[in-house]
């Protein structure tokens, strides 16, 4: 897992307003960085002068969201399904900004929609692995660092509506989402205060993963991406889906010093979506 970027100042520069109060100097590690919700988040977080080690199975895509954001972001491959790799993503925070003061466990995979009935036992390693085993790394990762240095910090897990409710043929996605549910709960029960461990859970989220989902759940529910998607949009109150930009801006929220009696909670953003 080597370091793939570092800008040479490793002070955070505050580019746009600062708004949320105690995310200035942060060290914060956001995983599922190189895309979507994660990168976004990385961005926020910097604009509010966090610094941030923006981690992804895809070390180009990480490192090309490190390189835009500059000063005060390093990026790295990693793998979050290996011990190693949440490990690593640890690992360089405190080399390159000396500590941990969060850990956002973001990356996630959606696997293919299919019915049970039609069950993929390679989906649901793949889904698991990540989503779930991926979550545990991290919050062990991040745990065994935020206790050694003993003054507090936070973990937050994006999970997603789909933490809290069924729906046709995300069984496993669905499934894998309640686990990390049951996690966050656990372990917001576990840690000593100051430690605060919440969950972020998006409805729907203009992202790559979502253009896959609109397929498979097409396929499976035997209609086409198009129809799929006018469906899920006229499903949400807001008529439509969540940018990654309003996902990242409720997870600098929740990190930052705004939420401090904020702990063991599933924020849900669902533009009125509700499980
Ligand atoms: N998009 C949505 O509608 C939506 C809704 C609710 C929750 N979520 C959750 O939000 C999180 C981010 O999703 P997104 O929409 O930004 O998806 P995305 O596919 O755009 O981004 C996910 C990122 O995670 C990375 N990743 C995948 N496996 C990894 C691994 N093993 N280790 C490290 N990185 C890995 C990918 O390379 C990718 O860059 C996921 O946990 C997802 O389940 C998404």
């Amino acid at each position: 897992m080597a370091l793939l970027y570092r800008n040479s100042c490793k002070s955070s520069t505050t580019k746009g307003i600062t708004v949320l109060k105690g995310l200035e100097g942060k060290s914060i590690v956001v995983t599922g960085a190189g895309a979507g919700i994660g990168a976004a988040t990385c961005r926020r977080l910097a604009a509010e002068g966090a610094r941030v080690v923006a981690a992804d199975i895809d070390g180009a895509a990480a490192e090309a969201v490190a390189k835009e954001i500059g000063a005060g972001a390093v990026s790295l491959a990693a793998d979050v399904s290996s011990p190693d790799g949440a490990a690593a993503c640890v690992a360089a925070a405190v080399d390159a900004f000396g500590r941990l003061d969060a850990f956002h466990a973001n990356a996630g995979v959606e696997g293919r929609a299919h019915l049970v009935a039609e069950f993929d036992l390679a989906v649901y390693e793949q889904v698991f692995a990540v989503n779930v085993r991926g979550a545990f790394l991290s919050a062990h990762a991040a745990l065994t660092q935020l206790l050694a240095q003993g003054d507090g910090g936070g973990i937050l897990f994006t999970t997603s509506l789909a933490s809290l409710m069924g729906s046709p043929s995300t069984s496993v996605y669905n499934a894998s989402k309640h686990a990390v549910h049951g996690l966050v709960r656990s372990l917001a029960k576990e840690v000593p205060p100051g430690i605060r461990v919440n969950a972020l859970a998006p409805g729907v989220v203009d992202t790559r993963m979502m253009r896959s989902l609109e397929e498979s759940m097409g396929t499976a529910g035997g209609t086409d991406a198009t129809t799929l998607k006018a469906g899920l949009e006229a499903a949400v109150p807001m008529k439509r889906y969540a940018s990654a930009e309003e996902i990242a801006a409720t997870a600098a929220w929740i990190l930052s010093d705004e939420v401090p009696y904020v702990h063991g909670e599933t924020i849900t953003v669902g533009g009125g979506l509700t499980p």
